[in-house]
This record gives C-alpha cells, structure tokens and sequence, in this order.
C-alpha cells in the first residue's frame, strides 16, 4: 500500500519567528502514523534552518522550484546540488504560479525534474488544467501534455523516485476544491498512463491532489484510491490545519 504525503507549499510566505513556531508545532502534533509522510516547502532563504529544526524528526524538506543547470553564471538561481547539499530532500517542480507566472514550458519543467533528479531529488511534479481547458473537456489532454515531456525525457523509471502532484488551477487559492470524485478521476487517468508505460512504477506511485485542500475536506479526497496525499498551500501555513489533514491522512 501507498504511504499517504501531505506536503506544504508555503509559497512567499513565513519568517524566521513564524517559521520555528509553525515548523515547531508541526512536529509536536505529528501523528503517529508509519503511513503518512509529511513534507514542508519554505522559500529558499528559511530552508537551511527549517532543514535544522526539523532533524531527527519525520518532517522533511523540498524546496518550491530549482535550477535546471548544475552550475555556473545563472544569476539568481539555486542549483539543486546546493538544495541536496544543505539537507533537502524534494523539490517542487512545475507549479502552476512558476508556468503561468514565470513563463516555464513544459519542457523546462522536464530539465528541472531531471536536473533535481540527478542532483538526488525527489521532484514533485506539478501539473493541472484551468479552468477554461476543464469546461473545453481538455484536462486529460492537457495533463498528458505535462506528463509527456517529462516521460520522454526521464522515462518512466525515473517516477520511481518522484511524486507527482494534480493541482486543478482553478483550485488554487480560490477555496473551490474539486470534489473527491473529480480529482479521483483525473489520479486514476494519471495512474493509468504511467501503468501504459511501466505497471509497477505506476503502482508504487505518490500522486498528491493540491487545490484549497483543509481539513474539512481532506479526509474525502484521501479517501479515494489514486489519491496519496496532498500538495497543500494556504492551509499549510498554521501548524493546526496542516495537522488536520496530517491527522485526516492517518485515519483514513
Ligand atoms: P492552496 O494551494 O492549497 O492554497 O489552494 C495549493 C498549491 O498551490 O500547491
């Protein structure tokens, strides 16, 4: 069976005070559940002391975006050896705000995973349709589009090392969650193209939904069997309604 990861994406949120004290409240109320992984994506500048506070706990670290380069003259860019190097574990790639509002394609989300991959991330591979394409019948089109350019890069067994995430961009942020059997729909759509590649890898893997996920409606979704966790933003950003969906995850 598929542990369950309920992931946060502070996004541009957070400061040194808050984060200890979410971070610290996060790890007090845990549940103690073998099955359910719990992960928190700060910005950049907080990730080497969120890494340090949460040692020795069962919290882990992503960050929210990475370079697709190694190295070299690529100014204000953070590579992800340097991610790996401070104790990073995930990476976030190809979140909906870094497409529609920093321009990246699908084929730089697929240079990011691999580049993240390489470097000893787990990416966490972001795709999703909006609005508009939904009401034209094109989010599976739309999500093989994202899918594809990674699977022809990466190939299929490089997602034994990754997760990926079906965030609805008319989700996010708007409070209008997709309901447990939409998002179920569009995970075993999901899980089913990796299966057309690579029965085991799509068995094994996490696929997280994200879109004004809470507590109150977590434990629906969860309930559904292609979905493995969350990808959670604004209800990540205080430690007792991340717990709730934690908890939701570990009851389910
Ligand atoms: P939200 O964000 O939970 O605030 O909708 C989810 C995400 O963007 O990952």
């Amino acid at each position: 069976m598929r542990n369950i990861l309920v992931a946060g994406n502070w996004k541009m949120n957070g400061d040194t005070v808050g984060n200890a004290e979410l971070v610290a409240g996060i790890i007090a109320g845990a549940p103690d559940s073998d099955r359910v992984e719990l992960l928190v994506c700060p910005p950049y500048p907080y990730l080497g002391a969120v890494v340090a506070a949460t040692a020795g706990s069962k919290v882990a670290v992503g960050s929210q975006n990475v370079s697709e380069h190694e190295k070299g003259a690529f100014t204000g860019e953070v590579a992800p050896g340097m991610l790996r190097d401070i104790g990073c574990e995930y990476a976030i790639v190809g979140h909906s705000e870094r497409r529609t509002l920093y321009g990246e394609s699908s084929d730089d989300v697929a240079a990011k995973f691999k580049a993240a991959l390489d470097a000893g991330l787990k990416p966490v591979l972001c795709v999703g349709e909006t609005l508009d394409e939904r009401q034209a019948e094109k989010t599976e089109a739309v999500v093989d589009e994202q899918l594809k350019a990674v699977l022809d890069l990466v190939g299929v067994a490089a997602f034994a090392n990754a997760v990926v995430a079906y965030e609805p961009v008319w989700a996010i942020g708007t409070g209008m969650t997709a309901t447990p059997e939409q998002a179920q729909d569009v995970h075993a759509h999901i899980r089913q193209l990796f299966a057309g590649h690579d029965a085991n890898v799509a068995e094994g893997l996490q696929i997280l939904y994200g879109g004004s996920m809470k507590g109150e409606n977590a434990a629906g979704l969860l309930a559904k069997p292609d979905i493995d966790g969350g990808l959670i933003g604004g209800a990540s950003l205080k430690a007792p309604d991340f717990l709730a969906i934690a908890n939701a995850a570990a009851q389910g």
